[in-house]
């Protein structure tokens, strides 16, 4: 069984409101301010939960918007294509699924979002937007806490236990799941 592609589910379906300033916002007005306001606010360092992570330099609050997900745009097949292979026995992806058509490949090039970890207990969460992945506070974050949102991986096979070890967690949450995957309907 091989494993044809690691893309990350983005929690699209969420995307349609946003908490700004704690108030909710329709989705037009959200994106519009949401995108003006993309300042950089992180820095990126080594992280204690893998390689390099993504860390606040300034407070951010709830519900803002922090950076765009960015890299070279490809169809699932050019995806599958490039690293199907590549993937089989290494849980390390730079992709992202944007949604059923896109894939966003930040494997050669790609803004810092693409060093954001995985957690478990994540401060942020990753909404998709015309095809376009944008990663939102869902918290308030402190200076030198580290972004994290919820890969949510899914594989094309089934999620046994062994998929599960291979593609291990060490988030150190309370609740860590143990595992980069989510749940596969
Ligand atoms: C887009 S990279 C994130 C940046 C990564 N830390 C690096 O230095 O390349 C995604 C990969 O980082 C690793 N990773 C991210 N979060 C992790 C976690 N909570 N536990 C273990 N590995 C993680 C996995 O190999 C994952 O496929
Ligand atoms: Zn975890």
């Amino acid at each position: 069984m091989t494993q044809q592609k690691k893309t990350r589910s983005s929690t699209r379906k969420k995307a349609k409101k946003h908490l700004k300033n704690n108030k909710l916002v329709n989705k037009a007005t959200a994106k519009k301010t949401a995108v003006k306001k993309l300042v950089p606010k992180v820095a990126v360092r080594n992280s204690p939960i893998h390689g390099r992570g993504v860390f606040a330099v300034t407070a951010i609050a709830r519900g803002a918007r922090i950076l765009e997900y960015t890299g070279e745009r490809m169809t699932h097949a050019k995806a599958d294509r490039l690293y199907g292979d590549l993937h089989d026995g290494s849980s390390h992806t730079m992709l992202f699924a944007a949604n059923d058509k896109v894939v966003i490949d930040a494997t050669k090039r790609g803004g810092p979002a693409r060093w954001i970890n995985h957690s478990c207990a994540p401060n942020c969460e990753a909404n998709e937007e015309d095809g376009r992945v944008f990663i939102d506070a869902i918290r308030a974050i402190k200076p030198g806490q580290e972004l994290s949102y919820d890969y949510n991986l899914v594989l094309e096979e089934r999620h046994t236990a062994k998929q599960k070890r291979e593609h291990p967690c060490h988030c150190g949450a309370r609740k860590c799941r143990h595992t980069l995957l989510g749940d596969k309907r």
